[in-house]
């Protein structure tokens, strides 16, 4: 067992929990994080994506314990002051899901694309988001999604 702080969503929260016990589990069961989703639980499909220091990451991989130096951000911590994240809102405004089910992790992926590449080519766009598994095959909707939120961020929308 180990006891240590994570820091998800700009806040911190003290976490006892032993060294096998995922990332995942502890956002979803210890932290009432439910955005981040449960797909696979071999790092097949993305669904439990969130951000590491900025990185994507499939957090049903990664131990709690080895993040707890880490940023985290979830799905939860995107909007801020009711506001919706410029990948979020291009998502919405293409409707690029259907069940929802593998939507934050899709967003939380482009969010990261979209810090690392400020302008994908769509074959750019196809190559970063293919881990990730959409059950409904919104594909096409979620690849405009990117194009979109890529547009608003050139004309000077911020996150
Ligand atoms: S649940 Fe983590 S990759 Fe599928
Ligand atoms: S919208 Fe249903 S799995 Fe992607």
């Amino acid at each position: 067992m180990g006891d240590f702080v994570l820091n998800v969503n700009g806040a911190r929260f003290r976490v006892t929990a032993s060294s096998e016990e995922t990332l995942l589990s502890v956002l979803r069961n210890r932290l009432n994080l439910t955005g981040t989703k449960y797909g696979c639980g071999e790092g097949e499909c993305a669904a439990c994506t969130v951000l590491l220091d900025g990185r994507a990451t499939r957090s049903c991989l990664v131990s709690a314990e080895s993040a707890a130096h880490a940023k985290i951000v979830t799905i939860e911590g995107l909007e801020q002051n009711g506001k919706l994240s410029v990948v979020q809102q291009a998502f919405l405004d293409e409707g690029a899901f259907q069940c929802g089910y593998c939507t934050s992790g899709m967003i939380l992926g482009a969010t990261s694309l979209l810090q690392e590449r400020h302008n994908p080519t769509e074959a750019q766009i196809v190559a970063a988001m293919e881990g990730h598994i959409c059950r409904c095959g919104t594909y096409p909707r979620i690849v405009e999604a990117v194009k979109r939120a890529s547009r608003s961020l050139a004309q000077g929308t911020r996150r």
